[in-house]
């Protein structure tokens, strides 16, 4: 019993000091714009980059206890309150350095994703914040877990502050390219679940240059309407076998994923057969649908 006591007591304090071992956030200032453009601006930003997924349709907030019971209470706060009572400085280290309020480094929110948002993007995102009424709703105060603690500790987990270091270093192209508009929307939009340089995640959501193998009108309904072609070609790999051997170990999933699925495709064309990509066609979205 106090052996228990002692161990929760070392690891809640090894781990609040690791979540507080970050230098201070960099310094922000700015005055929010009010203007109906930066408004609208930073709108499409909080539609386009996930804010209201996971913060609540009216920013309100949301309690993922349910949903990842395997970090305790992660609960996403009221953003439009939030920035009432902190302000723009201390909103812009939770947003692009991973430092919450309490000036910890944060564990759910994916500030990596938004470390490249521009200063001018991250102003009107803030703006439609401060405009943006008032909901309430009751939330729960977050606590992280045990198993999440020591995740931490063992350095093999890593906090929001860690992950924003580990971006590779963005090398903006010329502003005026559509590349530089395509790889500012894919470093602070994609890199959420594809990897923090697109290359796919141990997990298994796939590496990016599977893109290669789309043809154009095939990646706008991806994009558009989350109907995906190239996922077909795990096709021929038994369904039981993924869902009774690879999906239970890591190790034989990381195998699977870099072997079979992986592929070096520089394509120009469709690699799908003319069956397939019919099927595709007609709603199929994943290899498991028939
Ligand atoms: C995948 C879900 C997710 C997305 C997407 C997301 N957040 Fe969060 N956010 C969270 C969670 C969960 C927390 C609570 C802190 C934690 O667990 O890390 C949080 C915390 C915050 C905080 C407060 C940090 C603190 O405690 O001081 C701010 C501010 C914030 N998010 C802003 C945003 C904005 C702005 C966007 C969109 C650009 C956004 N978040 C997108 C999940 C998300
Ligand atoms: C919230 C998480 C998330 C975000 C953000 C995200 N993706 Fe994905 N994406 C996934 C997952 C998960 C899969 C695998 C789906 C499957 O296997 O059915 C996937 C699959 C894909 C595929 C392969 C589809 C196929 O099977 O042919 C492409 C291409 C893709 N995403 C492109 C993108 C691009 C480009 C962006 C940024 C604009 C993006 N994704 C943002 C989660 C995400």
């Amino acid at each position: 019993m106090l052996l228990g006591v002692v161990l929760y007591g070392g690891i809640y304090g090894l781990s609040e000091r690791q979540l507080r071992s970050h230098a201070d956030p960099v310094l922000f200032s700015a005055v929010i714009p009010t203007d109906s453009l930066s408004i609208e601006v930073g709108r499409h930003i909080a539609l386009t980059r996930g804010c209201h997924g996971c913060h609540g349709k009216e920013l309100e907030g949301r309690d993922f206890t349910e949903d990842w019971p395997e970090v305790g209470r992660a609960v996403a706060p009221n953003l439009v309150k939030y920035l009432r009572d902190y302000g723009p400085a201390v909103m812009e280290a939770a947003i692009r350095q991973g430092i919450g309020h309490d000036g910890k480094a944060l564990y759910s929110m994916p500030s990596y994703n938004f470390t490249n948002l521009t200063y001018p993007d991250l102003l009107s995102l803030m703006a439609y914040v401060q405009a943006h009424p008032v909901v309430e709703k009751e939330l729960p105060s977050p606590k992280l877990n045990m198993t999440t603690r020591w995740a931490l500790l063992r350095v093999n987990d890593e906090n929001a502050v860690d992950l924003v270091k580990n971006l590779p270093d963005f090398i903006p192209f010329d502003e005026r390219s559509s590349e530089a508009r395509g790889q500012y929307i894919a470093m602070t939009t994609c890199i959420e679940c594809h990897g923090l340089d697109l290359r796919g995640t141990a997990w298994g959501n796939p590496d990016l240059s599977i893109v290669a193998a789309y043809k154009k009108e095939e990646f706008d309904r991806l994009m558009k309407e989350g109907i995906g072609l190239v996922g077909s070609v795990c096709i021929n790999v038994d369904v039981n076998y993924i869902q009774d051997v690879v999906a239970h170990d890591e190790r034989i999933r990381k195998s699977f994923l870099d072997s079979i699925c992986r592929t070096e495709m520089v394509l120009d064309e469709n690699i799908l057969s003319a069956l397939e990509h019919d099927k595709a066609e007609h709603g199929k979205r994943h290899f498991r649908d028939f």
